[in-house]
């Protein structure tokens, strides 16, 4: 088989970055090693960005998000046993939409399927090869296990944190920037009505909490926990005490619990690979980079990059300009870079850490800062609503 850009991965990334390539008439071929089920189910992020709201729309796959999603103009910060709102209207005149990460994967799909472009799921063995000549192959067993070659211009990583294109970039060429955290998300999905319209992150003594929806029915919810946490040792009911505990004080949010469907730990990292490309695979999304969620930007920055990416293909095809190209990891990795320092911040300033009582007593400090400081908060909003794209 013979394509323009091979594309690992059929996450937000992969999708989307295929479905910009269609709309500049660069054809493509995506393979995901998991099922359509699957990857349409999967329970992550929540959050996007005006930028990414923007870009759905302007593509023309923002219909059911325009209905569905949530607009969110700020979140609170809770602390010392009461909330302060960051209003991102007000402070710059954007906001958020809160709307799943799957959904926005089953709009892409939807329209990859429309398009009529070519999906393999359920693939195996996938591997890729040659990159650096001009002609990179991807191989790999299809959902009948049989061996498939296809041949590309270029490979498109977008396989994730845990995919085979960052580790097939030889040894040497890439430099990799690192931080693991202590703590953990605890992350549970209920049937249950949300406390409020708006997010809430928060501060305590017990560890960091996050109150999060989906629906006017279903809210998401984390804990900050040990990494090795047992989830067997969290039945629902101590679950919602603890959060109960950890939202405590004034104006405490009203809990009413519900049943939970779904329940998961994810470790918390900060990882960023520099160079994004080797020969002619270039990396996109969380096989070049992970945030710790605070930030809410991992979906956001994967969109980011094949935006930019999608944009350098088409210089090289329609003009044959290869300096947007030359130019990508360079490119997103301005960005990035940013995003890093924010959600870092975030992650710093909102979660408890083996510190002790002095840092506590910062953390609230700067807290308090960026809560009445209009300059301090202002920060904190254009980071939450998204830098502009390069
Ligand atoms: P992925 O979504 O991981 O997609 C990669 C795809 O490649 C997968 O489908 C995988 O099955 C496939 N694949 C892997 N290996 C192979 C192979 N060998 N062959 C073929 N296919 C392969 N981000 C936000 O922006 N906002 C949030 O609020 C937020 N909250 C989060 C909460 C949680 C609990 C978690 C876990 C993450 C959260 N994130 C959030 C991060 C966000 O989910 C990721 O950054 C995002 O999924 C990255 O998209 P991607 O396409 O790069 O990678
Ligand atoms: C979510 O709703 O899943 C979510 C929201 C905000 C975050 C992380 C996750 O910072």
């Amino acid at each position: 088989m013979r394509t323009q850009v091979g594309i690992i991965g059929a996450g937000p990334a992969g999708l989307m970055l295929a479905h910009l390539l269609h709309r500049s008439g660069i054809e493509s071929v995506v393979i995901e090693s998991r099922s359509r089920d699957y990857v349409e189910q999967r329970i992550r992020a929540g959050v996007l960005e005006q930028g990414t709201v923007d870009l759905l729309n302007e593509t023309g796959v923002g219909e059911r998000m325009q209905r569905q999603g949530l607009v969110h103009a700020g979140i609170d910060l809770r602390f010392g046993g009461r909330s302060r709102r960051i209003a991102f209207d007000e402070l710059t005149g954007k906001h958020v939409v809160v709307y799943g990460q799957h959904e926005v994967v089953k709009d892409l799909i939807a329209a990859r399927v429309r398009d009529g472009a070519q999906m393999f799921f359920d693939v195996t063995g996938t591997a890729v090869a040659d990159l650096e000549s001009d002609r990179p192959v991807v191989r790999f067993r299809d959902a009948n296990g049989e061996p498939v070659e296809l041949v590309c211009d270029f490979i498109a990583g977008c396989d994730g944190f845990h995919g085979i294109c960052r580790p097939a970039i030889p040894e040497g060429v890439l430099s990799v920037y690192d931080r693991i955290y202590p703590f953990a998300w605890l992350g549970i999905l209920a049937e249950s009505k949300p406390v409020q319209d708006e997010l809430i992150y928060a501060n305590h003594e017990r560890g960091f909490t996050l109150i999060s929806l989906r629906s006017p029915t279903i809210t998401r919810m984390y804990l900050q926990c040990d990494p090795e946490e047992n989830i067997d040792e969290w039945p629902d009911e101590r679950i919602w005490d603890e959060i109960r505990a950890r939202l405590a004080g004034e104006d405490a949010p009203d809990l009413v619990p519900g049943p939970v469907i779904q329940k998961g730990v994810t470790a918390m990292r900060s990882y960023v690979v520099e160079p994004m490309q080797y020969g002619k695979l270039f990396l996109a999304g969380d096989s070049a980079h992970i945030v710790p969620p605070t930030g809410a930007k991992g979906m956001n920055l994967a969109i980011a990059d094949v935006k930019v990416l999608a944009e350098a293909f088409d210089a090289f095809y329609g003009r044959g300009d290869s300096g947007r190209l030359a130019a990508y990891s360079e490119t997103c990795l301005r960005r990035i870079w940013k995003t890093q320092r924010f959600s870092w911040w975030m992650t710093s300033m909102l979660h408890r850490f083996e510190g002790g009582a002095f840092d506590h007593r910062v953390q609230l400090a700067e807290l308090d800062y960026v809560t009445t400081s209009r300059a301090a908060s202002t920060t904190l909003a254009e980071n939450y609503v998204g830098l502009p794209f390069e």
